[in-house]
Parts: C-alpha cells; structure tokens; sequence
C-alpha cells in the first residue's frame, strides 16, 4: 500500500509511484510554515522533519497553537509550506501545481474534520456522493458506492436522513464514510472527537482503528485528548511549531 496516485490520471487508476512497504508515504525536511508577513508573521511550523511510513496510525498531540492542524493541513495539499520540503509518494508538495494538489486532495487523502462539515441541505447519502462525484461515476454507481461506505460506517439504512436528523456521532461516521469514499491511501483526522461526548468519541475511535486494520491505510489523527494518544502505536508531540518529543508503542509482545 504505498502507491501514490499521480495527478494526471484521470480514470480512477492508481499510478504507482514508489516501492516497497517499508517506504515513507511522507517525508518532511525541515518545514517551516508562517502566516503572514512583516510585524504580524506568526510562525506556525519551525524546521519539522519527519516520516510516516505508509500504513502507519500516527497521534499528533500538543496544546492548542502549537501548530497541528497547520501540520495536518500541509500534509493534505491544503496548503504549502513556506520553507523546507515536504513529499508524499514521490511528488514534492511544496512546488505541486494546484490541479496537482486537487487530485491528490480528491484521490489519495481523505479528510474528517472536529466540526464533521456535512452540506446540512443534502442528506447523508448526498454527502457521501458528492464526494465521489468528481470521479465520473454514474449516478446509480454513485448511489451504491455511497450506501456502502455508509453500511460499513455502521449508517445502512440511514442514508436519507439530513445531517440535522442524525447524532453528533452519526454525522461523524457520515463524514468518515465521505473521507473514504474514493479508497484513499491517506486519512487526516483533525480533533474528529473533539465535538463529541467521551463515548461516542471512543466509538469514533475504534471505527478509525478498524478501518485502518483492515485497509492498511496511513492515518495521521490530531488529537489533545490523552486517552486517544495512549492508545495509538505512534505519538508525536509539537510544541510551539516544533516536534517536541515522540512515544512508540513498544513491539506486540515486548513489555
Ligand atoms: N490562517 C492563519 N493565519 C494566521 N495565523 C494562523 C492561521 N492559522 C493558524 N495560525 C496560527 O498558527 C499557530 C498554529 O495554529 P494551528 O496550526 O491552528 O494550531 P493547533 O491546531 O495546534 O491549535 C497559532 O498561533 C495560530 O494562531
Ligand atoms: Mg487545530
């Protein structure tokens, strides 16, 4: 699972674009990231380097205004660093061209937001499809591609209700079935606990932590809930835009 699709593709094929399984999905040297310029720059990132390799489930934790959600924007094609470089597959986002950026926003990463950023005027179905939609597909393949993502969210019967009609809960799994859609090879998941109580959120989390076992997927997870960062087998932690420290999980058996 370490492909990388190309920007160029446009027939829903996936274009291999590096090796093995041990691979980087991502490199990060020394980026750097400032908003603005003069007296009120504010430097959100300062000199991250850093890998994940592919297939990895990592936690990045750190108070708020450390820069995570800016580290979680740049590794999705959100945004570009200021300086430094910073690849995933082998395409260096920092000089990618917008469309390029869009493609890989549209076919390899999968985005699930604290706030879920459902269309509240289209029902859950609709949410998902529109997602899909770019891709091609006709609506009757649209429609089943759609409810099967919902089915596997735990949502099977449910994809004719408007997000106003569903849980907190309910509207995550929604945006996560949308996030996935299209089998992206990346999911970024900023705080997606953040606006749920304790136990749904732990449902949340078990629903990520099933689908990347069974997907191989790479999820990279922000989070400041301690809980959800003891549980992950990688935790990075940033501070004042910088990476302040990192725990792994020792290996299955170890300790
Ligand atoms: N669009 C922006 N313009 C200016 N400053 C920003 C912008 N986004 C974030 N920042 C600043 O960058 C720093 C890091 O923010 P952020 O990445 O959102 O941190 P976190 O997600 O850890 O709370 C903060 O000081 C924040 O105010
Ligand atoms: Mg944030």
């Amino acid at each position: 699972m370490t492909s990388v699709t190309s920007g160029t593709d446009t027939n829903g094929k996936r274009d291999t674009m590096s090796g093995n399984e041990n691979d980087s999905i991502y490199r990060l040297d020394s980026v750097t990231k400032v908003y603005g310029s003069g007296a009120t720059a504010v430097t959100a990132l300062e000199g991250v380097d850093l890998g994940i390799a592919s297939g990895e489930l990592v936690a990045i934790v750190g108070s708020s205004g450390s820069g995570k959600s800016t580290l979680l924007q740049l590794l999705g094609g959100l945004d570009r660093p200021s300086a430094g470089r910073l690849a995933l597959g082998g395409l260096e986002l920092g000089r990618a061209g917008d469309a390029d950026l869009a493609a890989i926003r549209l076919r390899t990463i999968g985005f699930v937001f604290q706030q879920f950023n459902l269309i509240p005027t289209l029902t859950a179905g609709e949410n998902v499809e529109v997602a899909a939609a770019p891709l091609g597909f006709d609506g009757a393949t649209l429609r089943d591609r759609a409810a099967a993502m919902l089915d596997r969210v735990g949502l099977a019967g449910r994809a004719g209700h408007l997000p106003s009609e569903l849980s907190g809960g309910e509207q995550q799994r929604v945006a996560i079935a949308r996030a996935l859609v299209n089998e992206p090879e990346v999911l970024l998941a900023d705080e997606p606990t953040g606006n749920l109580d304790s136990a749904t959120g732990e449902q949340i989390l078990g629903l990520l932590r099933e689908l990347w076992r069974e997907s191989g997927m790479t999820i990279v997870l922000v989070t400041h809930d301690p809980a959800i960062a003891a549980d992950s087998p990688r935790v990075i932690r940033l501070a004042d835009g910088r990476i302040a420290g990192e725990d792994r999980e020792p290996l299955a058996g170890v300790g």
